[in-house]
């Protein structure tokens, strides 16, 4: 585990490993070899301490409307093929009966998590599945040209279900867009989820935590934000779009935390074909 962006992969996975009923990822804690854990989980407290004591809640909830999206999208079409652009150590390809997956991230991250699931599937611990492991940079158009290739052809005219979860904030502007409308490219995108932090909570006091904690760990500090108007704009109408207290409220039943206590993570969800950055 080094400093830099791929280090938010790793807080990440912690915070949904000690959460994993609500995650609903029972792989979570299988993610990091036993030997690293003690060193991740650290970093959690350290992160927690100085940040805020709740990424497992936003974390977990997160993830579990993310699956239930996916859930979905396989109820529609079995045939369905799974994009996760910022996979990180997210579990989706291994716990859902996805026929083909593409998981896409920076090459560091991409090795550490082939090599991972190599022995996960070779242990027994998951189940061996057609996984892509597709090294890019999101802030990169060439890449981004690139890999609609990649899936197009994988996808083979399947319908896909793109997900882009726990990254855009880290990318600048018009990169962050043009990862949303990725899908687009695909051709045949049936479902997008998207998560965002919301322009209209950039003065997050949780959120200038993060920062300061952030530019210790070389994570870049500069973040960027979309608006519920923005992504219609860009996904098109009839757009899903939940914020961590209507998170709470659909898996626990109620608040606990509230939004000013929390990272604002929202995750919008389009079931509607996705325009192009144009828009
Ligand atoms: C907070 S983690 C989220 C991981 C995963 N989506 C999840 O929810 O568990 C962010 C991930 O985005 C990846 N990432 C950040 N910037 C990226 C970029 N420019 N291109 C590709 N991946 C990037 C990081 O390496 C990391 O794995």
């Amino acid at each position: 585990m080094r400093d830099g962006v791929e280090l938010t992969a790793y807080l990440v996975n912690e915070s949904r490993a000690r959460r994993p009923e609500l995650a609903e990822d029972r792989l979570a804690a299988a993610w990091i070899p036993d030997g690293e854990r003690g060193a991740v989980r650290e970093l959690w407290d350290e992160y927690a301490a100085a940040v805020y004591a709740h990424d497992d809640l936003v974390v977990s909830l997160r993830g579990r409307f993310v699956a239930d999206t996916l859930t979905r999208a396989l109820a529609a079409d079995p045939d369905t093929v799974l994009v996760v652009c910022g996979a990180g150590f997210s579990s989706y390809p291994w716990l859902l009966p996805f026929a083909l997956s593409v998981e896409v991230d920076l090459p560091d991250m991409v090795a550490a998590k082939r090599r991972r699931a190599a022995e996960l599937v070779g242990d027994g611990v998951a189940t061996g599945r057609e996984v892509h492991h597709v090294a890019a940079d999101l802030g990169s158009a060439e890449d981004r040209e690139r890999l609609i290739g990649t899936v197009r052809a994988l996808a083979g005219g399947r319908p896909v279900a793109y997900v882009a979860e726990g990254v855009l904030f880290y990318l600048p502007e018009t990169d962050a867009e043009a990862v949303v409308t990725l899908g687009a490219g695909f051709g045949t995108t049936a479902v997008t989820a998207v998560s965002y932090w919301p322009a209209a909570a950039a003065g997050s006091r949780v959120l200038a935590e993060q920062r300061h904690w952030f530019r210790r760990r070389e994570v870049p500090a500069d973040a960027s934000y979309l608006t519920h108007d923005r992504l219609v704009r860009l996904l098109g109408p009839g757009l899903e779009d939940l914020g961590p207290e209507d998170l709470q409220r659909r898996y626990l039943g109620g608040v606990t935390v509230p939004e000013s206590d929390l990272i604002p993570e929202y995750v919008a969800v389009s079931w509607a074909a996705p325009r192009g950055a144009a828009g």
